[in-house]
């Protein structure tokens, strides 16, 4: 049966398609969110939001287990209870996800629950426990993200082949975990099981961790976590694996030489793909780029006329809040109104300890532009703050026009990284300069000091 009732129908209820579909509401149209899973997509249900509740407990557990004696804090014996610390992260995980279903609620936003695809011009089938069901649109936004890459070789199994989704929920420790791919979720998810004690080797491709990094900031933060107990074989890759019993064996190639490794189980996170599947896109004719993710225009549209595409199933970083920005940009486009996605103004954070947070330019990335630039850096270890928090490792590095001492690139390797690149971002979404940032009052004693003074190295 058809129905014509909407003004945008969106697919996906992840960051990219709530947040879109809130703003959709907001801005006069009736909207429909159809999703399979829970509300609010990888991010919030196996991705950002559970490893982030695990990586916030497992360095409580970490710090604690290291002992408190200089705070003259005297512990007792410290303990793990697994299960009690996967309760919390799958609360936290309930409480936002109902929080999403009250912005439906409040929004007057209908959840479908099923899969859905493209129907026939204007059109969404979605395939729910209850049969079909087609929703009719003006407009269709396709939001439904990514999939964990798999290698050749290394079919996920769940168990001892795995990716980021199991890695959040194991029901123990494992005594030696080997990680593929030194990106974002390898060294989060490999943290989390290194703190709560498991040996984690972290193999990667590349002759550094954390591509499209500054390349001196990553160098220092893998220097800190080899100090943690993580450890890194580079210029290395998994040819395959052979799982016997409750054991891995993985075989590692580096240059000629080819090794094996045992472990308990393999974390593959070597990145992820456009999800696409069953969404009915070859039929609609929409079409799609080299690496199968959907192809838009500078508004969001593709080559169908109604259908728009936002977030990981089209080309950029493939972070939760620039599917928010775009979601939000696609729709003000639809609605005759003038969305805009600063995309040289992206924060970056990886959750290890410390964190490593960046946006705009790396050093090298303003080498390869030819940009004349400058470079201020100043270190934690300076700061009073970052004593007093017993947080001194890292630094800030600040890039900035040599002509002009407009800011183009900060890094932050430090404490609370992913709340201080705020300041960063705004600056440079406002077009502002180093002078700017060492000219604005800060706090004393705060951490926010440590960018004061990266910017202050700049000026004469
Ligand atoms: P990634 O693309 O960030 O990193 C993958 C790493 O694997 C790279 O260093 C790459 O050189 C390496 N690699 C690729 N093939 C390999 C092979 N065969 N052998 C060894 N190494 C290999 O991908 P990741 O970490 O899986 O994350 C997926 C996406 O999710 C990324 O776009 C990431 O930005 C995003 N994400 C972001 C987070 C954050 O912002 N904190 C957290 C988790 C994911």
């Amino acid at each position: 049966m058809s129905e014509t009732a909407f003004d945008l129908v969106i697919i996906g209820a992840g960051p990219g398609g709530y947040v879109a579909a809130a703003r959709a509401s907001k801005l006069g149209m009736r909207v429909a969110c159809v999703d399979k899973g829970e509300l609010g997509g990888t991010c919030l249900n196996v991705g950002c939001i559970p490893s982030k509740a695990l990586l916030e407990s497992s360095e409580l557990y970490y710090e604690v287990k290291g002992g408190l004696d200089k705070h003259g804090v005297v512990l007792g014996e410290v303990g793990l209870d697994l299960a009690a610390m996967m309760g919390r992260k799958e609360k936290i995980v309930q409480t936002m996800s109902g929080g999403v279903a009250g912005l439906f609620r409040a929004h007057k936003v209908e959840h479908v629950k099923g899969t859905g695809r493209l129907g026939g011009a204007g059109q969404v089938v979605v395939a729910g426990a209850e049969g079909e069901r087609t929703l009719a649109t003006k407009n269709i936004l396709i939001a439904t993200g990514s999939a964990p890459i798999e290698l050749p070789g290394l079919a996920f199994d769940g168990v001892r082949i795995i990716s980021s989704t199991e890695a959040l929920a194991l029901s123990e420790v494992p005594q030696r975990m080997v990680v593929i791919g030194a990106g974002a979720i390898g060294l989060e998810m490999g943290s989390v099981w290194n703190r709560l004690g498991a040996e984690v080797l972290v193999v990667e491709y590349l002759d550094h961790i954390l591509p499209g990094m500054d390349k001196e900031v990553a160098g220092q933060l893998q220097r800190l976590l080899k100090r943690q107990g993580l450890e890194f074989k580079l210029e290395a890759s998994a040819k395959g694996a052979q799982v016997k019993g409750d054991k891995v064996e993985l075989q590692l190639v580096s240059g000629e030489q080819e090794s094996v490794e045992e472990c308990d189980c393999v974390l593959v996170a070597v990145g992820r793909r456009a999800y696409t599947e069953r969404l009915g896109l070859e039929a609609a004719g929409v079409q799609t780029d080299e690496r199968g993710r959907v192809q838009v225009d500078g508004d969001f549209q593709t080559n169908v006329s109604g259908i728009y595409a936002i977030g990981d199933v089209v080309a950029g970083p493939m972070l939760a809040h620039k599917a928010e920005e775009e979601g939000v940009a696609a729709v003000e486009k639809m609605a005759g109104r003038a969305g805009h996605v600063h995309y040289a103004a992206i924060p970056s954070v990886v959750y290890t300890h410390p964190e490593l947070a960046s946006v705009g330019l790396s050093e090298e990335q303003a080498q390869e532009e030819g940009v004349d630039y400058r470079v201020g850096k100043y270190q934690f270890r300076a700061n009073a703050r970052a004593h007093c928090m017993d947080a001194i490792d890292g630094l800030v590095k600040i890039i900035s026009a040599a002509q002009t001492d407009r800011l183009l690139g900060m890094q932050i390797l430090g404490p609370q990284a992913s709340h201080l690149i705020a300041e960063g971002v705004m600056v440079m979404e406002f077009g502002g300069s180093a002078e700017d940032i060492a000219r604005t009052v800060h706090a004393h004693p705060s951490l926010s000091e440590v960018i004061k003074e990266a910017a202050w190295t700049l000026q004469d």
